[in-house]
């Protein structure tokens, strides 16, 4: 039924983690399985040094949830989910995140000079799981109405 079906996009949300902190200063826990991650932790990566006008990202996964946190500096993600919508995220905070589901296309972009946005996935890296093209994309969403 057209219109009515929910759109992984509507999964995306921010996390807030608790900050742990004292006189000492902050800790964050990223716990998976549930905990903090909704998702048990297979893979983490981390992106640093990407000047402003980059954008990266730019695929959807069939299999990978993630988190993304820009434990520095500040960073947005566009994402969208293959049928017109968009969203756009602004990630900067050390002790907030994004949850990503799969099949929700997603670009990162006005990175910060000081950003490191770190990557928390449920998944170990399988280039063949990442969809680079977007109209293969649209197609893949087409087909699972
Ligand atoms: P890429 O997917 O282009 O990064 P982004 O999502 O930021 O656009 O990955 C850059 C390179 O790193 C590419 O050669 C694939 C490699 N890579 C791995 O080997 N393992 C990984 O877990 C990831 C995310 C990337």
């Amino acid at each position: 039924m057209e219109g009515v079906h929910i759109h992984n996009m509507n999964l995306v949300r921010m996390l807030d983690f608790q900050q742990k902190g004292d006189e000492r200063g902050q800790l964050v826990v990223a716990e998976g399985g549930g905990k903090d991650i909704p998702f048990e932790i297979k893979r983490v990566f981390y992106i640093y040094g990407s000047d402003s006008d980059v954008v990266r990202g730019c695929h959807a996964n069939r299999k990978t949830e993630f988190v993304m946190i820009n434990v520095a500096g500040s960073s947005k993600i566009r994402v969208k989910d293959g049928e017109g919508n968009e969203a756009i995220y602004f990630l900067n905070r050390p002790h907030t995140g994004i949850y990503l589901p799969t099949m929700v296309w997603k670009e990162m972009y006005d990175f910060s000079a000081d950003s490191v946005l770190l990557v928390i996935a449920s998944e170990h890296y399988d280039p063949n799981e990442y969809i680079r093209e977007y109209f293969i994309f649209e197609k893949e969403i087409r087909m699972e109405k």
